[in-house]
């Protein structure tokens, strides 16, 4: 598999920490050491579809491709305002494509396992192109009166488009199913049969542990695939890491022992947008014009579930 071509979109509404200030017991000094976060795009007028259409098409512009070229379609997705339709048939109907499409959760890990998805089809000559969108909205999930979490997040895509390819150089996905430190109940319609106790609430996160299991995890996918591909820290251009939190991407960067310049982040301008984080990052990378054929590039993310997904990819454009 290669990647072809990428894209992104980020809301028009930037909410800076001083304007959480005016409504939550909390301060920007608190935030940005905590988490390096300053500001995050969210949601306001616009609909999720409709980035996902804007980053899925630059995406195909990027890889000078149409939408009638592709053969599949994958959205990353944990929450919209559809439960069903998938996002992935919307966006097919909006973008103009004919392909079949699904969705997927692997919640910020989303990215990566789209891509082992993607992966898997090309190699069975199932598809020739496939589009990846990972569009989420996770400041719908949290309350805006928990400073914990809501402070954490913000909403946009990413896209790519892979074709075949040898570029992807290894893959590692892992689940472990810790339900309890991260977790978001969406609320169900009541029927006459239902005795159980439900108690649905804002999006529940114990972020110590998330954190502890975010490096901890990270740093042992990122040694297996050096490890099994022979390659040293030093051999990886860039290390492309989900943008959760800048402590978080730090302490990654320490244990691999690399410079800083080599540890892209944009979460000070957007927050965690969970598996969006990723592919947007990639884009900003690929436009600035900062990613050179040959270079070689570790992906790595970490979700909810607790799910992670890393890969080495060689730059293809
Ligand atoms: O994609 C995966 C999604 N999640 C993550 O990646 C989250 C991973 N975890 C983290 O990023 C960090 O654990 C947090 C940023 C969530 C929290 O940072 P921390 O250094 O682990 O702080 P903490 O949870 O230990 O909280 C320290 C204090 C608490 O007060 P007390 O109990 O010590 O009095 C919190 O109530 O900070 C308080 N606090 C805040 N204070 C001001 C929590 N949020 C805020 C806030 N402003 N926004």
């Amino acid at each position: 598999m290669k990647i072809i071509g990428t894209g992104s979109a980020h809301p028009k509404c930037a909410v800076t920490n001083q304007m959480l200030e005016q409504f939550l017991e909390t301060t920007d000094e608190w935030i940005t050491e905590r988490t390096g976060i300053k500001e995050r795009c969210v949601i306001s007028s616009e609909k999720l579809e409709d980035m996902a259409c804007e980053a899925a098409m630059k995406a195909l512009e990027n890889a000078n491709l149409t939408p009638a070229d592709i053969d599949f379609l994958i959205c990353s997705n944990v929450v919209n305002e559809y439960v069903t339709p998938a996002l992935s048939c919307i966006i097919q109907g909006k973008i103009g494509a004919t392909c079949p499409t699904v969705d997927i959760n692997a919640a910020c890990a989303g990215f990566i396992y789209a891509m082992d998805i993607a992966d898997d089809k090309l190699k069975a000559g199932k598809a020739k192109n496939i589009l990846i969108v990972c569009a989420e909205e996770p400041s719908r999930m949290v309350s805006w009166k928990n400073r914990s979490t809501c402070v954490l997040f913000g909403d946009g895509a990413g896209a790519a488009v892979v074709t075949a390819g040898d570029e992807l150089k290894a893959i590692r996905l892992t689940t472990s199913s810790l339900t309890e430190v991260l977790y978001y109940q969406r609320t169900l319609e009541p029927t006459p049969y239902i005795s159980k106790e439900e108690n649905f609430e804002p999006l529940v996160m114990r972020g110590r542990e998330v954190f502890k299991h975010a490096v901890t995890n990270s740093n042992r996918d990122i040694k297996a695939l050096l490890d099994q591909t022979g390659l040293t820290p030093a051999d990886i251009k860039y290390y492309v890491l989900h943008q959760a939190n800048r402590r978080i991407i730090d302490s990654i960067r320490n244990f691999l022992g690399v410079e800083e310049e080599r540890v892209p982040h944009n979460v000070e301008r957007y927050g965690n947008i969970s598996s969006a984080a990723l592919p947007a990052l990639l884009d900003e990378l690929n436009r600035a014009g900062k990613l050179q054929k040959g270079d070689k590039l570790v992906f790595s993310a970490f979700g909810a579930g607790f799910t992670t997904g890393a890969c080495i990819i060689e730059w293809a454009m």
